[in-house]
């Protein structure tokens, strides 16, 4: 067997460990049968002379378990990233991204989805979508989508762009003619060659799958596919993998979402945080939906660099609780990111910072009554915080409180304007 599982990691880079060398082994006795074959030796020698196998072998073991708007925070903040930093610096041209693996094509849909809600015209933007197995680029082609993909607690998209399809729901067309699928194996040299870099790339629950070497080699392939500019989301357990690989986390909470490290600004001094308008004037707020809207507020900057808000006096010097709290949830430490900031407010007292991070961990935990009591609290200490007003206008969105809303973008726009 251990022939098999080295041909999987030369081939796809699969780490044996990472799935099991039983779950590996049950695969091959599976394959085996199918292939009427009944001794190891010879298929591994079927195998390494039949290409046609190799693949249905690579099928079979590729984990292609994905969801509309997984893990949520990603997808909300490429939108927001791209109001504020591309559309401003880009009045025309094509926004290009990349998801890689997009497995059955959920995770480029999503992507397309947000963007689309968010006010992005459709020809201002082009998501490539890879994938090593040609059954799970059928499935995203075909685009009919049963209750499994939708597992968050928020589906109003699918009322937007899915029409109800035997005991399915198929995307629309308009969602569907965003992406262009291709086959390919990230580990091939001539992967996405001659595709040109990419201004946000996902690659998120690869890189889980393989070694370090080869961890090490695909994100020195998404370092040259992404722009200097450009922004890279891995999974929430990613993150810290790409950490000593050129990357550095942009740390916005719950997001995983990096840079290249040669282009990160240096660190600002403390109160001298840059708020970004939230979109350019050719998406004026009118224009945007109310996704784009809840989804303005700006990055958080590296949390060494930043004050919570433009009136909060909460000091941070690198290394507080606080800093460490929204690095933890960034990486999806929820439990531990929650901790910090108790800890924080029972030390120091409590700060709108730190009751605005608890919020956001319960509003990615999926609790929005929670959620909207720490926001609350953190508004009461400080009723200029710009990311709270900016969630609690998400919160009263989703509420379907449209004025309430209307009301909390206002007041965040007006301390947008003065800081
Ligand atoms: C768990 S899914 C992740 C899908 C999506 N990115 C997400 O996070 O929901 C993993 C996908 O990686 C693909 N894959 C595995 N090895 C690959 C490789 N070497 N090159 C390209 N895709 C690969 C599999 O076919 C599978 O569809």
């Amino acid at each position: 067997m251990h022939q098999i599982e080295h041909l999987l990691r030369r081939t796809m880079g699969l780490d044996a460990a990472s799935i099991g060398s039983s779950l590996i082994s049950q695969t091959v006795r599976s394959r085996m049968q199918h292939c009427g074959l009944t001794k190891l030796e010879d298929y591994t020698r079927f195998l390494h002379e039949t290409p046609a196998e190799l693949s249905a072998l690579v099928e079979a073991v590729v984990v292609k378990e994905t969801w509309f708007f997984r893990d949520k925070e990603p997808f909300t903040v490429l939108v927001r990233l791209v109001l504020s930093e591309w559309v401003t610096t880009h009045p025309d041209g094509t926004l290009r991204l990349l998801s890689i693996p997009c497995s059955t094509g959920e995770e480029p849909y999503s992507m397309a989805m947000a963007l689309l809600d968010g006010g992005l015209p459709a020809d201002r933007f082009q998501v490539d979508a890879v994938d090593i197995s040609s059954h799970a680029l059928e499935s995203a082609q075909c685009a009919l989508y049963r209750k499994n993909s939708f597992r968050g607690q928020t589906r109003d998209y699918r009322e937007r762009h899915f029409q109800p399809f035997e005991d399915g729901y198929l995307l629309n067309q308009s969602v569907r003619g965003q992406i262009r699928f291709q086959k390919g194996n990230i580990l091939d040299g001539d992967c996405l060659d001659g595709s040109g870099i990419y201004d946000y790339i996902f690659c998120r629950n690869l890189l889980i799958y393989f070694d370090p070497p080869t961890q090490e080699k695909v994100l020195q392939k998404l370092g040259r596919l992404l722009k200097k500019s450009g922004v890279l989301f891995v999974g929430p357990v990613e993150l810290t993998l790409v950490a000593s690989q050129g990357f550095a986390s942009v740390r916005i909470p719950m997001a995983a979402a990096c840079r290249k490290v040669a282009s990160l600004p240096e660190p600002q001094a403390q109160g001298s945080r840059r708020h970004r308008k939230p979109a350019s004037k050719s998406l004026s707020p009118r224009s945007v939906s109310p996704l784009a809207k809840s989804n303005s507020r700006p990055a958080l900057p590296p949390a060494s660099a930043t004050k919570s808000s433009p009136s909060t006096s909460l000091k941070q010097p690198p290394g507080t609780e606080l800093e460490n709290a929204a690095r933890l949830a960034d990486e999806g430490r929820l439990a531990e990111a929650v901790q910090l900031c108790e800890n924080h407010i029972q030390i120091h007292g409590a700060t709108a910072q730190a009751y605005y991070l608890l919020g956001l961990v319960r509003d990615a935990e999926g609790n929005e009554t929670l959620a909207a009591d720490f926001y609350r609290k953190a508004l009461y200490l400080d009723p200029n915080h710009y990311d709270t007003l900016m969630q609690m206008a998400t919160l009263s969105e989703k509420k379907g409180d449209a004025n309430g809303a209307r009301l909390l973008h206002k007041r965040a726009q007006r301390v947008l304007e003065k800081a």
